[in-house]
C-alpha cells in the first residue's frame, strides 16, 4: 500500500527536487541583494522570453501579493476591477485587494468560473457617472477557481473586447502552467491578450514564489517601485529566483503541470459511473469538482483530506499535484467506490 496522500490542495504538496537542488546551488557565498544577483537576472530574463513580456518580470512571495501588485499597475484610485464572483481575489484573499488597492471589486456570477464579453458588458453601465466607481480592469483566472480553462480563442475575444472598451486585462495565473499543459500551447500564447498576469510557482513544485509578468511596456517603469511599496522586494531574492530556475530546467514546470493534470483526469475517469457521484465542472486542469451525497462526503473525510467546497450544493474539490501517483489516485477511487457501495 502506498502512503495516503491529501487531495486537499496542490499547496499541500512538497517541493520538487529540481527546485530544492537549485536553492542549494545558489546558497554559496555572498550575492548582491534585492534582485541584483545573477540568478534573479537570469530567471527573470528567461521568464520574460517565455512570455514575450515587454514590461519585465518581478518575483514575489505569494499569489495574493502577485494579484494585488499586478492589478495595482493597472488602476487609478477611482477605478474598479470586474471579476467573477468566484475569483480567488474576491473570496479567498481576506480583502487584500480592497484594502491594499483601495478599489472596488465589481463581481459577476460565472457558473463555470469564466468571464465572457457579455458578462463584462453587464457591469459597464455606470461608466461616465461621477457617483459610480469606473470599471477599468478585468481580472480573470487561468485556470479558473473551478479548474476550468479558457481556450485561446476565448482569451483573444476577451482581449479584443477589453481593448475596444478601454479596459485592461489581468490574469491570475497561480495555475497557469496547468492551463498551458491542458491547452498544449506556449505561455506566450496565453499571455498575448493580457496587460499583466501572474505565473505561479508554488502550486507547481516551488517552495513559495510567483512571478508578476508585465506584458505592456508602458507599465514597466513604475512596477519595481510598486513592488517595493507593497513589501515584496525580498532582500535574498536569489532563493526565489532559484525556485523558478529549478522549474525552468528541463521544462519541469510543464512536466509537473502535465502530470498533475493527468492524475486529475485519471481520478475523473475512475469516478464516472460511481453511483451518487457527479462531476460538477469539466476537468481541464488538476482539480476535480464533484457532487455527492453528504453521508458519502462525511465518511470519506474520516480517512481522506479534501475540501467540502460548497456545502448546500454538496460539492467537494479534489486536487492533484506534480507528485501525485497513479497508485494514490487508484486507492482514492477505490475508497469512493466502496463508500458508494456501503453507505
Ligand atoms: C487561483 C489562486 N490565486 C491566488 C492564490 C493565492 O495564493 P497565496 O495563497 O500564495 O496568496 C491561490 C491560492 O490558493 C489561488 O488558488
Amino acid at each position: 500500500m502506498t502512503a495516503r496522500r491529501s487531495f486537499g490542495s496542490d499547496n499541500q504538496a512538497g517541493a520538487h527536487e529540481a527546485v530544492l537542488r537549485m536553492m542549494a546551488r545558489v546558497n554559496e557565498g555572498d550575492a548582491v541583494a534585492y534582485g541584483g544577483d545573477p540568478w534573479t537576472q537570469r530567471a527573470c530574463a528567461e521568464l520574460q522570453a517565455l512570455f514575450g513580456a515587454r514590461g519585465g518580470v518581478l518575483l514575489v512571495l505569494t499569489g495574493t501579493a502577485a494579484n494585488v501588485l499586478g492589478i495595482s499597475l493597472l488602476l487609478r484610485p477611482h477605478e474598479g476591477v470586474i471579476c467573477p464572483a468566484s475569483a480567488h481575489l474576491n473570496v479567498d484573499e481576506c480583502g487584500a485587494p480592497e484594502r491594499i488597492l483601495g478599489s472596488k471589486l465589481i463581481t459577476v456570477p460565472a457558473p463555470d468560473g469564466k468571464l465572457t464579453p457579455a458578462l463584462i458588458a453587464s457591469r459597464l453601465g455606470d461608466r461616465g457617472d461621477v457617483h459610480r466607481v469606473q470599471p477599468r480592469v478585468v481580472a480573470i483566472s487561468q485556470v479558473t477557481e473551478y479548474g476550468t480553462c479558457y481556450t485561446l480563442a476565448e482569451l483573444r475575444a476577451l482581449g479584443e473586447f477589453c481593448r475596444s472598451e478601454g479596459l485592461r486585462l489581468y490574469a491570475d495565473g497561480a495555475r497557469l502552467a496547468n492551463a498551458a499543459a491542458w491547452l498544449g500551447c506556449s505561455l506566450a500564447d496565453i499571455a498575448a491578450p493580457m496587460d499583466v498576469l501572474s505565473f505561479g510557482g508554488t502550486k507547481n513544485g516551488a517552495v513559495g514564489v510567483e512571478a508578476v509578468v508585465v506584458m505592456a511596456e508602458d507599465l514597466a517603469a513604475s512596477a519595481p517601485f510598486q513592488r517595493k511599496q507593497q513589501m515584496q522586494l525580498t532582500s535574498k531574492m536569489r532563493y526565489l529566483a532559484a525556485q523558478f530556475l529549478g522549474l525552468l530546467e528541463d521544462q519541469f514546470w510543464l512536466r509537473n503541470a502535465t502530470r498533475a493534470n493527468q492524475m486529475a483526469g485519471r481520478l475523473a475517469d475512475g469516478l464516472r459511473g460511481v453511483p451518487g457521484v457527479e462531476l460538477w465542472q469539466k476537468v481541464e486542469s488538476n482539480a476535480v469538482f464533484a457532487s455527492l451525497p453528504p453521508a458519502h462526503i462525511e465518511r470519506l473525510q474520516r480517512e481522506w483530506d479534501f475540501y467540502l467546497w460548497d456545502e448546500p450544493a454538496r460539492v467537494v474539490r479534489w486536487m492533484t499535484a506534480f507528485d501525485t501517483t497513479e497508485a494514490q489516485v487508484d486507492e482514492f477511487v477505490s475508497a469512493v467506490q466502496e463508500t458508494a457501495r456501503d453507505t
